[in-house]
């Protein structure tokens, strides 16, 4: 208490004193609710109770080592906590990184059956390591027809291996990749820094986008860092998640260009469908680093993509890496002790998907349903008082900054847990950066005050999100605390049942 307080306390009496009492506990209050670190927050103290997410290494197993629960099974599993279940229709979410799967306007109609028998019981048996052939050939089909009608070199079957989804894909090729320097930036898709980790003969070298920059990767920059740190890869998604910005034209080329020099470029181009061009010829365009390969065997350019978001069908497991025809030879080798390939039914049920006609209307389908989504989640945003300053022109992801609110909730993992009082899903920012659960202070992320929204969900639920989001901001305008400052007296909601001590 200062000095005046105690002044006013003997002049004024009773009323000054209880007066002067408030103001100060008032003061405590807002100190208590200002957190400068994990220690301070609830929330934090949630994410590190859970199985591998201690600063530490831990080895309650003898020789098993948690990778730590972060991205988005943190999510649903806090989620669930709160009362989340799959199918709940009172829920939000858009959290997970995945698109709607149903029938949209002017689409080709979705897939509702399919008829073994047409295949006879060869389809039964394994399918190669490297893919049904057939659909190799489609892969390779789609690469020509959209991106190098013009070129000389045409992409054929021995280009493309399939997949058992885009991660099976991207860790093909991280088990061919010797001893390098791999580059990659962030913030980036979660899953490359945990998984490029795992590979202990390549060594990952992350740098970071800056958002004056609109997290744009320079290709001079690019071009430096090669040089400086002796990058032998570069890993990017582009389009890219979170951020929802992508590399293309000039720029595009230029990258291609640079991996003459000795970088095999690693490009995930799940999200190549989704664009928002503003002009409407635009519409239908997507987006490929096969459209500035010059030989399709001798350039290092090598390109993941599959069924997973562009078709909408994250549940098959079906994608593809499509490069130079020995890195395909090198990634059919490590699928055949990693994974064993795709499901033979599915790459056969696949086929029809890529015929040029339904593959266009397809696209453009899509990309008027999702811009529409878009431009609806941006504009509540903006009236709820959050505008993206840098939205985004691909993907469906929302890198949403929170810091223009007040604490606590302008930190992502806080918010995060207030959103799902309110029954919907986001993903802390934290999440983005390189392998968070391993940092000292979350604190001290550059990603620790967003979190990204995925408008992949429909319409209606992206309005629940929506008005779930403005009842956390409405909230806490009437609570300073929230689940900002950590109290020992209050119970955990939904205390991890996995938690490892
Ligand atoms: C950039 C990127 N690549 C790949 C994937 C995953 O692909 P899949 O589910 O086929 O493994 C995702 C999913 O979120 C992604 O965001």
């Amino acid at each position: 208490m200062t000095s005046i307080d105690v002044q006013q306390i003997l002049e004024n009496g009773h009323e000054a004193a209880s007066n002067a009492l408030n103001a100060f506990t008032e003061q405590l209050s807002s100190l208590e609710a200002k957190m400068s670190s994990e220690v301070d927050s609830e929330a934090h103290q949630i994410l590190r109770s859970y199985a591998g997410n201690t600063k530490d290494k831990e080895e309650a197993i003898p020789g098993i080592v948690h990778p730590g629960a972060t991205g988005v099974i943190y999510c649903t599993d806090r989620a669930q906590a709160n009362g989340f279940s799959y199918g709940n229709p009172e829920w939000a979410n858009m959290g997970q990184g995945a698109p709607e799967t149903g029938d949209l306007p002017e689409g080709p109609p979705r897939l509702h059956n399919i008829d073994l028998s047409q295949w006879g019981d060869g389809v039964n048996e394994y399918a190669p390591t490297t893919g049904v052939k057939e659909l190799r050939q489609a892969v390779a089909d789609y690469y020509n027809r959209l991106y190098r009608q013009d070129k000389a070199s045409q992409y054929t079957a021995e280009n493309v291996c399939i997949t058992p989804g885009g991660r099976a894909g991207m860790t093909r090729v991280a088990a061919v990749i010797g001893e390098v320097y791999c580059g990659y930036q962030v913030p980036e898709y979660t899953t490359y820094s945990e998984m490029l980790s795992v590979f202990k003969k390549l060594v990952p070298v992350p740098s970071a986008l800056s958002a004056t920059d609109k997290y744009k990767l320079h290709v001079d920059t690019l071009k430096k860092e090669i040089q400086d740190l002796s990058l032998g890869v570069i890993v990017a998604s582009n389009p890219r998640n979170p951020t929802g910005q992508s590399i293309a034209g000039k720029d595009l080329e230029e990258l291609v260009h640079l991996s003459r020099d000795k970088v095999t470029l690693v490009m995930d181009e799940f999200y190549s469908w989704y664009q928002y061009p503003d002009d409407p010829k635009d519409l239908g365009k997507t987006l490929s680093a096969a459209e500035y390969v010059e030989d399709v065997d001798e350039d290092p350019v090598i390109i993941i993509n599959g069924l997973t978001k562009g078709w909408r069908l994250p549940g098959w497991r079906v994608a593809w890496v499509v490069g130079p025809r020995s890195v395909i030879s090198a990634v059919s080798q490590s699928g055949s002790f990693l994974d064993g390939g795709a499901s033979h039914v599915l790459q056969m049920a696949a086929l029809p998907l890529l015929e040029p006609e339904r593959v266009k209307q397809d696209i453009i389908s899509l990309q008027k349903a999702f811009r529409e989504k878009r431009d609806y989640a941006l504009m509540r945003l903006k009236k709820i008082g959050l505008e993206v300053k840098i939205p985004p022109q691909a993907t469906f992801y929302i890198w949403l900054d929170l810091s223009g609110l007040e604490e606590p909730i302008n930190n992502g993992l806080v918010f995060f847990e207030e959103l799902l009082k309110e029954k919907a899903i986001c993903v802390p920012g934290i999440f983005f950066d390189i392998n968070p659960a391993k940092r000292r202070d979350l604190f001290h992320s550059p990603c620790h005050h967003f979190v990204r929204l995925s408008f992949g969900p429909p319409r209606d639920q992206l309005e629940k999100g929506m008005d779930a989001i403005e009842r956390v901001l409405a909230k806490h305008k009437h609570s300073a605390h929230l689940m900002g400052k950590k109290s020992a007296s209050r119970l955990i909601p939904g205390a991890n049942p996995h938690t490892s001590k």
